[in-house]
């Protein structure tokens, strides 16, 4: 059974569902520059341009919410409908009408909105100087928030000021995998997380002095967690497992939960010192001050986890010193998955449950029993409406997750699934379907169709335990 005062949601985030990209005031980001510019990379030569058309819809998709018997729908505002030209001496009315509307239809209907403020859609204007390689990105998300907080702060109480932040770094600036596109691995991605962390607690710090007190919500952030398995049980590959968590999560999570703050103490050496092996007068890795490394730590009510899948890591202690940086080649491991495992059409997600356990054990030690949500579980197919490979997918990790809260005492209190609609997966496109509700796209009108998963989901809300 799941405790009793334990939440259960779905998600969406707004590029990958809204549509209306031009439409009624909203100015470009940097995700419908990329897909229009260089339509090659997504596998589909898809966009987002119409997506699920929630813009339109959101009252259809509030009808699915409520028949599912969700307590809660994880959405993201879309900061270039808000706030157009990405500074806030603009605001477009029309976007404050929007989300006004769909929390308004969510409360009505006893459904808890939680608003994740940025999901990869960073208005364009504010890219072309720089993004979040640009300080001052800080600032401008500061001023984006006070928006938000502003219009719709009296009836949110659950923020999540980023989601998934390795992500938008290592993807958006370090790989060109995902938007902006940049190519400035081991570089750009230290910087842009850098002032991506410096920017929540920002946001953290103005809530509480300027918005705590009369609102009384709750403020995070949502990081991504991949199981990190030692690929053997040497002592070697123990560590490498564990350096590569350090590199991918704690780069994020330390400098705001873990009680000393800053980045993690192997990252920072190992950073410092490969840098200077290929010549860089200073660490890639941009140093907090003591003063920052006190404002930031702390700056968090709950933790927001999304976890899909896990990977086996490897040390590789030699590894060249020529050629371009990178953050692998900084932590010195590599990682793959058992070809066993069962895989999704994503090709980084395979279903693995047990690794969703020892996430949460490992993070309840290193960050002492915080207050988890899991703000995102899932796994995607072709779009089958019988799918019951995600069925299966759900049962296992909701048992695994049961297990981390009643075998290991992990405080998990909210869980989110993956998406409530299929939609637009990035750079799969329309290809990777994560949906509970089948969406037809080759349909003007977006036509939804809940899948087998949708009732399963259903019964498991319902029953407040795992059926089956
Ligand atoms: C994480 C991201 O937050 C979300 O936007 C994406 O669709 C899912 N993972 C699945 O890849």
């Amino acid at each position: 059974m799941f405790p009793d005062d334990f939440l259960f949601g779905t998600a969406t985030a707004s590029y990958q569902i809204e549509g209306a990209w031009n439409l009624s005031g909203k100015g470009e980001n940097v995700w419908d520059r990329f897909t229009h510019t260089s339509p090659e990379l997504i596998i589909d030569r898809s966009n987002g341009d119409v997506a699920c058309d929630s813009y339109h819809k959101y009252e259809d998709d509030v009808v699915l919410l409520k028949k599912m018997g969700v307590q809660f729908y994880r959405f993201s505002l879309s900061w270039s409908r808000i706030l157009p030209q990405g500074f806030a001496y603009k605001i477009n009315p029309d976007g404050i009408r929007y989300y006004n509307n769909l929390i308004n239809l969510l409360i009505k209907n006893n459904i808890i909105p939680l608003v994740t403020i940025f999901h990869w859609d960073t208005p364009q204007p504010l890219e072309d100087l720089g993004g979040f390689t640009n300080e001052l990105m800080t600032d401008w998300f500061e001023d984006y928030a006070r928006v938000v907080f502003e219009n719709f702060g009296d009836r949110v109480k659950l923020w999540l000021t980023f989601n998934e932040p390795k992500q938008i770094c290592l993807q958006g600036y370090g790989r060109n995998r995902n938007a902006p596109g940049y190519n400035s691995s081991g570089i750009g991605d230290y910087l842009c997380g850098h002032n991506l962390i410096k920017a929540h607690a920002k946001v953290y710090h103005l809530y509480d002095k300027e918005f705590r007190s009369k609102q009384n919500g709750n403020v995070s952030i949502t990081i991504d967690l991949e199981w990190m398995e030692p690929g053997t049980n040497s002592t070697a590959d123990r560590e490498a497992a564990e350096r590569s968590l350090a590199f991918s999560f704690g780069w994020y999570a330390d400098p705001i939960f873990h009680p000393n703050g800053d980045y993690p103490e192997i990252m920072r050496k190992l950073v410092s010192e490969r840098s200077k092996r290929e010549g860089f007068r200073r660490s890639r890795l941009p140093q907090f001050t003591k003063e920052e490394v006190e404002y930031i730590k702390g700056t968090y009510d709950f933790l927001g986890l999304n976890h899909y899948t896990t990977f086996l890591g490897k040390d590789i202690s030699e590894i060249l010193t020529d050629g371009k940086p990178s953050v692998e080649k900084d932590s010195r491991t590599v990682t793959w998955q058992d070809p066993s495992w069962t895989a999704s059409t994503s090709g980084w997600l395979k279903v693995v449950p047990w690794g969703f356990t020892k996430s949460l054990i490992w993070l309840n030690n290193r960050y002492q029993n915080v207050p988890i949500y899991i703000t995102e579980n899932g796994v995607s197919d072709h779009g089958e409406i019988d799918d019951q490979g995600r069925i299966n997918y759900y049962k296992h990790y909701l048992s695994a997750l049961l297990d981390a809260i009643h075998d290991h005492n992990v405080s998990v209190k909210a869980y989110t699934a993956w998406s409530l609609l299929d939609n637009f997966e990035w750079r799969d496109g329309y290809i990777s379907r994560f949906g509970l509700h089948h969406v037809d796209f080759n349909d003007p009108g977006r036509k939804r169709t809940p899948k087998a998963s949708a009732e399963y989901y259903r019964k498991v809300i319902a029953a407040r335990k795992i059926d089956g």
